[in-house]
């Protein structure tokens, strides 16, 4: 089942709550939270204390997708602060097992992220600890970029490790995922669709997420109320 993960960046951050749920009545079924550190991606967004307010607004899980260098520092209060899913970049964990299964002790599902020049097949070793793979369709770090084509070999290629593997993680698409593109990502073998711009871009996110859902429904070949 393809689901629809609205990314909050590109909402608007002084009607959060209104904005989300918006995106929920949509169709919108988990909160993507964009976390960047000025380090590790070349912006400065959110953290613990948002997603604690959040917790509060929505009953939607929250994905926190973390685009930090020192993930490990940060995971309890991420925890605390009520956070479902949690990703890490492959490139930015040094110990991306330990991060992996700190992510998990503290009651989270753990994720890993590729960035668009990492390959898939770095991840093999890993694979059987994670909720789901993030596939990176943009270079990280900032909303409405163009989405790169190549990606979908990605997600092709870990629907094909999956397979081969007897696993059931599931395959995370974030970075220009709108109209134009969703069909492909969904046939490459996506299934939970991140979209900040395509949601929240045109202040109108209960039926921006609707018709991106319907159109990433029709492509999966599910059936569209
Ligand atoms: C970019 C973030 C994305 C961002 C996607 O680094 O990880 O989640 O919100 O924005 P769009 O959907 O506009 O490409
Ligand atoms: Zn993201």
């Amino acid at each position: 089942m393809v689901e629809l993960l609205p990314s909050i960046l590109s909402a608007d951050f002084a009607h959060l709550a209104e904005q989300v749920a918006a995106a929920g009545r949509g169709g919108g079924t988990v909160v993507h939270v964009d976390v960047m550190d000025g380090h590790f991606v070349p912006n400065i967004t959110l953290g613990p204390p948002l997603v604690k307010s959040l917790r509060k607004a929505t009953r939607l899980p929250i994905d926190c997708h973390l685009m930090i260098e020192n993930a490990d520092e940060f995971i309890p209060a991420f925890a605390e602060a009520g956070a479902d899913w949690v990703s890490v970049h492959y490139e930015a964990c040094r110990h991306l097992h330990r991060t992996l299964q700190l992510i998990a002790q503290h009651g989270m599902k753990p994720a890993v992220v590729v960035n668009p020049a990492t390959r898939v097949d770095f991840l093999v070793d890993i694979l059987p600890m994670v909720h789901h793979v993030l596939v990176m369709s943009v270079n990280p770090g900032f909303g409405g970029q163009k989405f790169i084509d190549f990606s979908l070999d990605k997600i092709r290629r870990l629907v094909v490790l999956r397979q081969e593997l007897g696993l059931a993680f599931r395959i995370e698409v974030d970075g220009g995922v709108a109209h134009d593109t969703v069909a492909r990502v969904v046939q490459a073998g996506a299934d939970l669709l991140v979209a900040g711009s395509a949601v929240f871009g045109a202040g109108q996110p209960e039926r921006d997420a609707r018709s991106l859902l319907a159109a990433a429904r029709e492509a999966a070949g599910e059936q569209v109320e």
